[in-house]
């Protein structure tokens, strides 16, 4: 994936080069391994020619290289084009994600992986999305069990939008976690679905980087949720909260309204209970950021912590359904516990935000592992150890930022691994 209008440096048309150029039209070749010259310079040339033109996609061989064009092509994707790749050789028609799509399939039953990289922003999950849509409309149906598990597989996406992506930087939806989709393949019709997530960004629940946001899913929920529905859980406008307002930039309720979220909960089978318990552990997130401490100085010279203000933390305690003065406790002490004995240690202002703000992150993290494998629970159905697969990987987009977090040095050396 390459994000934007390509680069090029060292050839332009007519610029001084010994040998004869290979002519390579008004809109470059289709397949660059059929460029004389192989290195940077010309393969960038090429892709600049080919988005000149608005053709985005360009084949190295069995490899498709997009280069992002950050505006729909509504033509390029309907159910018409998707039949026109389907059974089709890699080659036999123009550059596409289809084609990766249906040499994939053709390629069953032995497992297939769709593997997509490149930049943050460069386009890696809406080409995810647009194999599994190619998937989803090639593929025969097999009755309506598995047009339902179709569609369940394809609202899944949203969800997880809206729970892994935010905005940064780069990229206004941008993925913090890494996604690898398995979909199951019986007797061609698609059965079922694994999702497994891994690395979801943690330090963004409690911190953001200027210009960029928390998870899109706590604007959503605070611009959608009703103003008695915000008062039963002592919820107020975004901007009041420090877990979401530290980006400074606007608190909007974001791409996907709470609303279509909550009926893409419906599809996939989370019960109004589980919606309730999800809406308590966001409120108790943000509760938590804006629990605060004064210094207190304890006997013998210790140091220790008050809480600013109760109220947050009776908020907490109760949407968590846990004791407030354990929560008061968890987040000014520290508990050690030798043989049958305990010791509660206060724990100084840094401490006590650190303590906080891991509570915080656990609590989202759980919420989003819960979810991914209530989606599993509904999408993997039974019996799908001897089916055909095609897997397609979307790791989250390595960045190069002036300072990069631990987490991004982790992404990033991910990314370099699966290069190799
Ligand atoms: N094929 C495409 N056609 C049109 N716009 C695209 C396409 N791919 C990406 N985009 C635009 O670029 C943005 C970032 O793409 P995204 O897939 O989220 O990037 P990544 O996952 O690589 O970080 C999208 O929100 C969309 O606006
Ligand atoms: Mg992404």
């Amino acid at each position: 994936m390459i994000k934007g209008k390509p680069q090029t440096f060292a050839l332009q048309p007519g610029e001084g080069s010994l040998r004869a150029r290979q002519d390579l039209g008004s809109s470059g070749v289709e397949d660059m391994t059929m460029l004389d010259d192989l290195h940077e310079a010309s393969l960038l040339w090429n892709l600049r020619l080919r988005y000149d033109k608005g053709l985005i996609y360009t084949f190295a061989g069995s490899i498709l290289i997009a280069v992002n064009p950050y505006k729909m092509f509504p033509d390029a994707y309907g159910l018409e084009v998707a039949k026109q790749y389907a059974g089709r050789p890699l080659g036999a028609l123009p550059p596409h994600l289809f084609a990766i799509g249906a040499a994939a399939h053709a390629a069953l039953p032995s497992p297939q992986v769709v593997v997509i990289s490149g930049e943050s922003g460069s386009g890696k999950t809406e080409s995810t999305k647009l194999v599994m849509q190619y998937l989803a409309a090639v593929v025969p149906g097999g009755g309506s069990a598995s047009a339902v598990i179709t569609e369940q597989i394809l609202e899944a996406a949203p969800l997880l939008e809206a729970f892994g992506n935010a905005r940064t930087a780069r990229n206004d939806n941008s993925s913090r976690f890494g996604k690898y989709l398995e979909v199951y393949f019986k007797s061609g019709a698609i059965v079922g679905a694994k999702i497994t997530q891994y690395l979801l960004e943690k330090s963004r629940i409690v911190t953001q980087a200027p210009g960029e946001r928390n998870y899109h899913v706590f604007y959503e929920m605070l611009g959608g949720l009703s103003e008695a529905e915000r008062s039963k859980y002592g919820l107020l406008e975004a901007e009041k909260y420090f877990y979401l307002n530290q980006g400074a930039t606007d608190c909007a309720s974001g791409r996907v309204d709470w609303a279509s979220l909550q009926s893409a909960m419906q599809v996939l089978g989370v019960s109004e209970g589980e919606r309730e318990g999800i809406v308590r552990v966001l409120a108790a997130v943000l509760h938590l950021g804006n629990v605060y401490f004064h210094r207190r100085q304890l006997r013998h010279g210790q140091e220790g912590v008050e809480v600013g203000s109760d109220a947050e933390i009776k908020w907490a305690a109760h949407l968590l359904h846990i004791s407030d003065e354990g929560l008061h406790r968890a987040v000014t002490s520290r508990t050690t516990e030798a043989r049958a004995e305990r010791l509660h240690t206060p724990l100084g202002i840094d401490q006590a935000l650190d303590a906080r703000d891991a509570f915080a992150k656990a609590l989202y993290a759980g919420l989003f592992n819960w979810l991914v494998s209530r989606i599993n629970s509904i999408v993997q159905k039974g019996g799908t150890h001897d089916a055909h697969r095609i897997s397609i990987l979307d790791i989250f987009g390595f960045e190069d930022l002036a300072e990069n977090s631990f987490e991004q040095m982790c992404i990033n050396y991910a990314k370099e691994n699966l290069q190799l």
